[in-house]
């Protein structure tokens, strides 16, 4: 049989989820037996101290403020699935990132980028019916690891603590086409799990992802 790769698989599973099909022929029910789970990955030091008052789904404009958070404005939105394809949902997704300068508002942050004091920062989601999520936010900038070594450079990245009935995963996901990311040591850690941490472009200003739960 033809070997089927995972993005294959993924891409068939969406497609059939949309059209709500169900009818596959034999070497394709074998072929999506199970997804990959997402790859776990380190939480990293600045998952929010202490979480923002805030934490709608809107990370560019805070109640009351006049002004959105300073950079590109993006869409990022996706479904959270189990390994068989079904949709998760009622699950709680928390995001945090770095803003457009590539800071983090943290206390452990000492990288000399400014803050922005109109970015959220955070959120907390919950996957609809159909295990969806979407926020919006600005692109994070990049960031040195180390500021006194600035051959170690993150490349932007947005962490996700996604928790569904006991299953837990932290994760990051990252930019398609961002030179940086070959470089970077928690993404070249990946290996051939790589490409499902990289978001799909869905226009100029919106990403797709879609998330594996692992069991347990
Ligand atoms: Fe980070």
């Amino acid at each position: 049989m033809k070997r089927v790769d995972e993005a294959s698989r993924r891409r068939i599973l969406q497609r059939a989820a949309a059209m709500g099909a169900v009818v596959l022929a034999a070497p394709w029910r074998a072929a999506l037996a199970s997804l990959s789970p997402t790859p776990a990955q380190t939480s990293g030091p600045f998952y929010p101290d202490p979480v923002p008052l805030e934490t709608d789904g809107d990370l560019t404009m805070l109640k009351g403020a006049t002004a959105r958070a300073s950079g590109q404005v993006i869409q990022v939105s996706g479904r959270l699935l189990d390994r068989d394809g079904k949709p998760v949902p009622g699950a709680t997704i928390e995001v945090w990132q770095a803003n457009a300068h590539g800071r983090y508002a943290h206390p452990r942050d000492v990288n000399t980028a400014p803050l922005d004091p109109n970015f959220q920062g955070y959120a907390r989601l919950t996957t609809d019916a159909e295990g969806r999520y979407t926020f919006t936010t600005i692109k994070p900038g990049a960031y040195p690891i180390n500021p006194a070594n600035p051959d170690g450079v993150r490349p932007p990245h947005i962490h996700f603590d996604v928790e569904a009935k006991g299953r837990h995963l932290v994760t990051q996901m990252y930019f398609p086409g961002e030179p940086l990311n070959e470089g970077d040591v928690i993404f070249g850690a990946l290996g051939r799990q790589k490409q499902a941490t990289i978001a799909q472009a869905l226009g100029e200003s919106a990403y797709g992802w879609d998330i594996v739960l692992g069991k347990g």
